[in-house]
């Protein structure tokens, strides 16, 4: 994968799939702002693992719910690396709560960290991309939960599916423009999102079991993905999702 001179940002960039993501484009040359709201000691680590690596990044604390968030973070890549060429919009959160649980606090909460960040996040990089005149891709993280209801996790879903729609609606809008948008699907992944189920073995087993490659991934095995996604070589994809989920979806129930 060659990102050689390209600009990322990556929402959520500093734990779970967004760090892989991060490591993934740096590794694959992209220069990339690293959005964190929590633990900046993780995000400098992870600077400075990059830059010893011969990469680029920089951290940028910004709330990707707000847009004055996500200019931030772009007005970051445009002062620090000149361009922005990819944006991921990864940040995300789970209540799981069933409908008949669910507060209005948490599902405001869920839907303006997974979607409303995803939407104005999509709208901005795309207004930069189009202002540049250089096309640009915006990769959302969704889950196979854009497609298949979770029982007990339902803003969770409904977020993942307005995603699904975000995806395809945009990816249309934006194809004369040359900019790309994909959903990357992942199904269950070893992250802090996670945590319950990872630190239960009894609870992990079950969830293995459920899944056809009989084993959680791990967040690499997603950003792999992701920077094919951002390359030249998924040049003709857009206004889809990619499942990268080891046949959960097929397999079922998930947990
Ligand atoms: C959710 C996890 C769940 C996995 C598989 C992910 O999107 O965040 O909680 O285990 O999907 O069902």
């Amino acid at each position: 994968m060659d990102l050689a001179g390209k600009v990322a940002v990556v929402t959520g960039g500093n734990s779970g799939i967004g760090e892989a993501i991060v490591r993934g484009l740096a590794a694959a040359g992209a220069s990339v702002v690293i959005d964190y709201v929590a633990r900046p000691e993780d995000t400098a680590d992870l600077v400075k693992e990059i830059s010893a690596a011969g990469g680029k990044a920089l951290g940028a604390d910004a709330d990707v719910s707000t847009i004055a968030g996500i200019d931030k973070l772009i007005s970051a890549a445009k002062k620090e690396f000149g361009q922005l060429d990819i944006f991921v919009n990864n940040a995300g959160i789970e209540t799981r709560q069933g409908l008949l649980d669910l507060d209005e606090d948490s599902f405001d909460k869920v839907i303006s960290v997974n979607l409303k960040s995803a939407v104005f996040g999509t709208q901005r990089a795309a207004q930069t991309f189009v202002d540049q005149g250089s096309g640009g891709v915006v990769i959302n993280v969704s889950s196979v939960h854009e497609d298949w209801p979770m029982p007990g996790n339902l803003a969770y879903c409904v977020s993942k599916g307005g995603m699904r729609m975000l995806t395809r609606t945009a990816g249309v809008e934006l194809g004369p423009h040359g900019v790309r948008v994909v959903n990357v699907a992942p199904g269950a992944v070893a992250t802090p999102i996670n945590a319950k189920t990872m630190q239960d073995d009894s609870l992990r087993e079950k969830l293995e079991d459920s899944i056809p490659l009989r084993k959680v991934a791990d967040p690499a095995e997603i950003a792999r993905v992701v920077a094919f996604v951002a390359s030249g070589d998924a040049d003709y994809m857009t206004a889809t999702t990619v499942f990268v989920d080891g046949g959960i979806m097929q397999g079922g129930p998930g947990l």
